[in-house]
């Protein structure tokens, strides 16, 4: 059989692939058990706890960028906070442990455990933010959406380099009231709104597969950590996104300054958001689109997930079956 010969830098990448997918796994399970419970904040605090856990063991000297908020407001993955055994390469990390909170605490579908690792200092060091977002997969020119440019602009490009009509767009959207504007000009075109609770990661993957999930474009404002996230996501797999953050009190302003932002109405593009190799890991908490939500049967946890390599453009999807229950704290 031939050798498998690899850099060193790129085996370590291939090797923590896998690792990655651990971690997320580990945070699903421990979510999952506290879906329905109505609790947000519980199934939060299980899914950091399990998450840090796991990331303590793998073989990096991990530095969260992307985490549960800043030191002196999250005891844990906060933004700083140095994760690994400290032994292998040094890498950025950006966490969201449980994105979707609310939909796990009501059993809804969609959330999931999600993280994302990069080359050391090549992440964006996003302040917990609201961030405007516009999102489309790959096979498109560079221009076909323009974050400036008004919904009906966006709508039109899009389904003329599409080669569509405009009612043939679908657009996913937050339903929020501070996107009424936006959900009434993208239908003002005649294009679909597709409206989602919450959950803008997996809302921005959606649009690199349109026959699949039947979403073209992702339109508004969401946190501006999961926007880091989706980037890394559209990175491994192509599309296009573009964002800015929005700091709209001095107070926002000097904190986004202090993480390094020096242009506060810098409109980033996903090599702006992470700008070197990354591998990106999301582990379904209850069922979605995307995702099956972790399952609990008698003697085994099956857990379902997606993995990202950017280096290979690789995405992987793993079924696992866990039977050593120990392993997530079960009896
Ligand atoms: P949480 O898991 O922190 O609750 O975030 C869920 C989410 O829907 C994100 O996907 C999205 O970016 C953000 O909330 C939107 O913020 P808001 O709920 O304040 O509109």
């Amino acid at each position: 059989m031939a050798e498998i010969t690899v850099k060193a830098g790129q085996a370590l990448e291939r090797i923590l692939t896998l690792e990655l997918v651990r971690v997320t796994e580990r945070a699903a399970v421990a979510a999952a058990r506290l879906r329905g419970r109505g609790d947000e904040k519980a199934a939060d605090q299980a899914a950091v706890d399990a998450m840090r856990r796991e990331l303590n063991r793998l073989p990096i000297a991990g530095r969260i960028v992307i985490g549960e908020g800043e030191r002196d407001e999250a005891p844990m993955l906060f933004i700083g906070e140095e994760v690994g055994t400290g032994r292998g390469p040094a890498v950025d990390i950006a966490v969201d442990p449980l994105e979707g909170t609310t939909l796990c605490a009501k059993n809804m579908p969609g959330s999931i455990a999600v993280m994302a690792m990069a080359e050391g200092g090549t992440l964006l060091n996003a302040p917990d933010v609201y961030m405007d977002k516009i999102a489309i997969g790959p096979g498109y020119a560079k221009g076909v959406i323009d974050l400036d440019a008004s919904p009906e602009e966006n709508i039109h490009s899009l389904a003329k380099a599409k080669g569509v009509k405009p009612n043939e767009i679908t657009a996913l959207i937050l339903d929020r009231p501070r996107h009424a504007g936006i959900i009434a000009a993208v239908r003002n075109t005649g294009a679909s709104v597709q409206l989602i609770t919450d959950g803008d990661v997996a809302g921005v993957i959606h649009t690199t597969d349109p026959d699949e999930t039947g979403v073209d474009i992702y339109l508004g404002t969401g946190g501006a950590p999961e926007g880091v996230l989706a980037a890394a996501a559209l990175r491994c797999i192509g599309g296009q996104m573009y964002t800015r953050l929005i700091l709209d009190t001095d107070e926002k302003r000097a904190r986004a300054k202090k993480m390094g932002v020096a242009d506060p109405r810098k409109v980033y593009d996903i090599f702006d958001m992470v700008r070197g190799d990354c591998l990106i890991s999301a582990t379904g908490v209850s069922t979605g689109n995307m995702l099956k939500g972790v399952k609990f049967d008698k003697d085994v946890i099956k857990t379902h997930t997606v993995v990202m390599r950017s280096a290979s453009g690789t995405v992987r999807w793993i079924e696992a079956e866990h039977r050593d229950h120990s392993k997530f704290g079960f009896d």
